[in-house]
């Protein structure tokens, strides 16, 4: 990979105070590195002046890109600066990364490295052994962080992936050929997680080299809820999207909600006490999804434990499933007492299905 075209991009939204600071810092570590090194700055018109800081450096520095436009979010800044690097500046190879030195200039060999060993998508991790968040993050921002990577893990299916959200990362350009940015659906920080199941899915060879990273010194966090709630229904898409187990196992929960429902209500009909149908119903339902899961949702799968082992974990997973949605139907019913008692039979369902899949997905129906 000698003398490829290598891009930083860097999305800047109110960064006057580091940006100049960081450019003067890449540039010094540029010698060290065997490529065509360029920076090119994504700013979304900051208010404080951020354009005009790197307009001046621009006209000392030949490598150095100002990209301007309107504030959409962090993956809408990202997908311009991408197309711009591949079909104006001819990139072999893209960085990412922030403008507020929570990323060292002074690991960007490193990363590079990293894909001249052959890694297609080298992420700077944070949570990989050597790898570090900062001592000073309230746990707010720990539970953002730590909440977001396994929402992307094991809802978006990112699993061995530790840092799915790092925002600092070398990847090759083809790896972004192959990815339809047009139809990734995000604007926000969510285009992180979706731009690395992009290349895992087109069988990216994906490498984490730890980085320490450092909280920024000026200036304050653009991190929004609406990125947050992007987020979270972002890694329901992609799960949606992509996979047909979890389709399956929808379809089957689907089929148990009837299931639930039908024989709640006859049982109600034949005059049970409905502290009693309601029970009944959910264990009906459980056993008709176990011989659908079992034998069609998970029946391809090599499993790790043996059919008994299953048989009891899957029980366990049951039971647990059971207390939850008997739960919310008492719950419900003492605090509600008027309400029909279908609807509090049903309030049940969503989080026991919830808890039901990743149980029985990742611990009863574990891979070999
Ligand atoms: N152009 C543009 N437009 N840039 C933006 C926007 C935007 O709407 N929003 C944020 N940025 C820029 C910031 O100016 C900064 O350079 C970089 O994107 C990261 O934004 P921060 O506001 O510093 O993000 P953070 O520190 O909260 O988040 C960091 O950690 C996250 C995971 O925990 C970043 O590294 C993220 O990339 C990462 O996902
Ligand atoms: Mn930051």
């Amino acid at each position: 990979m000698k003398n490829s075209i290598v891009v930083i991009i860097i999305p800047t939204y109110n960064e006057r105070q580091n940006i100049g600071l960081l450019i003067d810092s890449l540039q010094s570590e540029f010698g060290s590195i065997p490529h065509d090194m360029h920076i090119l700055v994504v700013d979304d018109t900051s208010p404080d002046g951020t354009a005009d800081v790197v307009r001046e450096k621009c006209s000392q520095c030949s490598n150095l890109r100002l990209l301007l436009g309107q504030k959409k979010g962090l993956g809408a800044a990202y997908i311009r600066g991408i197309k711009y690097a591949l079909d104006v500046m001819n990139a072999d190879v893209i960085m990412q990364m922030d403008a507020d030195f929570s990323h060292d200039p002074a690991d960007v060999p490193r990363l590079i490295a990293a894909l001249d060993e052959g890694a297609d998508f080298v992420i700077g991790s944070r949570y990989v052994k050597g790898g570090k968040i900062p001592d000073n993050w309230s746990l707010l921002r720990r539970m953002i962080s730590r909440w977001g990577n396994r929402c992307a893990r094991y809802i978006a299916g990112l699993n061995p992936v530790r840092d799915c959200t790092a925002g600092f990362r070398a990847i090759r350009v083809p790896v972004l050929r192959s990815i339809d940015f047009d139809n990734l659906k995000v604007q926000g920080y969510a285009f992180l997680m979706a731009l690395l199941h992009g290349a895992v899915s087109h069988n990216a060879v994906v490498r984490e080299v730890p980085v320490v990273y450092t909280e920024r010194a000026h200036g304050e966090t653009k991190l929004g809820i609406k990125d947050i709630v992007e987020f979270i229904l972002n890694a329901w898409w992609i799960r949606f999207d992509s996979s047909k187990t979890f389709i399956k196992f929808a379809i089957v929960g689907s089929s148990g909600v009837v299931v639930n429902l039908g024989a709640f209500t006859c049982l109600i009909y034949a005059g049970i006490n409905k502290y009693l149908a309601s029970p009944v119903a959910i264990e009906l339902s459980i056993i008709s999804n176990f011989m659908l899961n079992n034998y069609w949702t998970f029946a391809e799968r090599n499993t790790r434990d043996k059919f008994h082992i299953k048989g009891l974990k899957f029980n366990t997973v049951s039971l647990l499933s059971l207390c939850i949605s008997y739960s919310v139907f008492v719950g419900l019913s003492l605090l509600l007492p008027y309400m029909a008692p279908q609807i509090a039979q049903a309030a049940g369902i969503v989080p026991a299905m919830m808890i039901n899949y990743f149980l029985n997905a990742y611990w009863t129906f574990r891979k070999d």
